[in-house]
């Protein structure tokens, strides 16, 4: 089969204050009856209630869902869709972060699907193609709002799984970067960097390619750009809008060039101790990249050199990649400011063989560069706890 490399079916309608044009957007797609997703973070917002005047304004009924929670787990996700076949709904807007975002793709799957979520991880071939999803999404991270990836929680596993939805993304997202405005500063530097994450590791898998080569080194600068202004006034609007255009690309990169062992480790290390998706993930980022510098030299390169670093001509591959890596560090610590990993105060004694085993089933991880075994695990992982 042939491969395709700019695969996009999401509409993106994006503006400040694009928000007041949702129901435009719904007449243009046909839909009458919404069932709104989100979570209690955003209820706490102005968000819900501006949405909800838009649309009482405009006539429309609808019903909500406000039971996601971060890092969504299977039973939100077939309950919600239980819901919304019972309410009799014809789409679903869903409003929040990559968590919202997620389990409302997932809905959407299981009113198009039968029986449970997690009877398509790793059979995504049998899924029915489901349309009716708007996304507004409120983090500028994920990018979840335009790419064909989910991540549900299995709780009696504790397990979080990748699962692809390539024909059910989502048919319209709306972008307003003022929606953003409220984010908190941790949670802005985690989704950001989350952003930064997605572009370097699109940019350095095994499928990586000229195409996504394109969006992620802009991405990547656009991160270290606007990321620290965002963090640092959360008012600023550009900072806001150019940060949340970048997420929704690394959505993109990410139906491509996909993700490999930073978020590998980042789904584990998020799972067992309850640190934020960006946070584990960019917790992961050094090792990563000393660990694939044997195949990406250049890339690292390039990345080092957006980060500040000026590279000696006779650089080894070692000092290269240790020179980014130390970059990045002070992008993420110092600059950006996020939360050290001890802020979550995990049980180092559940860093283990048993995590580095299942770090190494992450079906993401054959697309690390570098091959991954559980020796080269258990050193990073020595590396992202011990330092
Ligand atoms: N689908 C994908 O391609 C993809 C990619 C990466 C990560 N993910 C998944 O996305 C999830 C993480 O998403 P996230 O990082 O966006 O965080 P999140 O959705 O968990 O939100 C974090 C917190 O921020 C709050 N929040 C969101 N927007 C706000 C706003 N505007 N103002 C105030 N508070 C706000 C939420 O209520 C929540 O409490 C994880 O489950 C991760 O695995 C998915
Ligand atoms: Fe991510």
């Amino acid at each position: 089969m042939l491969r395709y490399h700019t695969i996009q079916k999401t509409k993106v309608h994006t503006g400040r204050g694009s928000i007041r044009n949702l129901p435009a957007l719904l007449d243009d797609a046909g839909f009458k009856n919404p069932f709104l997703v989100y979570d209690q973070g955003i209820a706490q917002t102005p968000i819900i209630p501006k949405i909800q005047m838009i649309l009482d304004y405009a006539g429309f009924s609808y019903y909500w869902y406000d039971r996601i929670t971060p890092d969504p787990t299977s039973d939100l996700v077939d309950h919600g869709a239980a819901l919304f076949r019972a309410r009799g709904c014809d789409c679903i807007i869903a409003i929040g972060g990559g968590s919202t975002l997620d389990a409302s793709k997932g809905i959407n799957v299981m009113c198009h699907n039968d029986g449970q979520i997690l009877d398509y991880v790793g059979h995504e071939d049998r899924m029915q193609p489901a349309r009716g999803l708007i996304c507004i999404p409120t983090t500028a991270g994920t990018g979840s709002e335009i790419s064909n990836w989910i991540v549900i929680t299995d709780l009696d596993k504790g397990e979080k799984h990748p699962i692809n939805v390539i024909n059910s993304m989502c048919d319209y997202a709306l972008l307003d970067p003022e929606l953003t405005i409220g984010l908190p500063a941790q949670i802005t530097a985690a989704t950001g960097l989350d952003v930064f994450s997605h572009a370097f590791e699109a940019y350095t898998s095994t499928r990586a390619n000229p195409v996504t080569d394109i969006i992620c080194e802009k991405m990547m600068e656009t991160v270290i750009k606007y990321l620290p202004r965002a963090v640092s006034d959360g008012t600023d609007i550009e900072a806001r809008e150019r940060m949340q255009i970048s997420a929704a690309y690394g959505g993109w990169t990410l139906i491509d060039g996909v993700v490999h062992i930073g978020h590998c480790i980042g789904h584990e290390i998020g799972a067992v101790f309850h640190i934020p998706h960006g946070a584990a993930v960019s917790y992961a980022f050094p090792a990563m990249v000393k660990h694939i510098a044997g195949a990406r030299l250049q890339k690292i390169r390039y990345t080092g050199q957006l980060l500040g670093v000026d590279f000696r001509e006779d650089d080894s591959p070692e000092t290269i990649a240790a020179k980014t890596a130390e970059a990045y560090i002070r992008f993420r610590d110092e600059i950006v400011r996020l939360n050290p990993i001890s802020h979550y105060k995990p049980d180092l004694s559940r860093v283990n063989l048993d995590m580095a085993r299942t770090i190494c089933k992450d079906p993401l991880t054959a697309l690390t560069p570098v091959p991954v075994t559980q020796e080269d695990l258990m050193y990073m992982l020595y590396l992202i706890f011990v330092g």
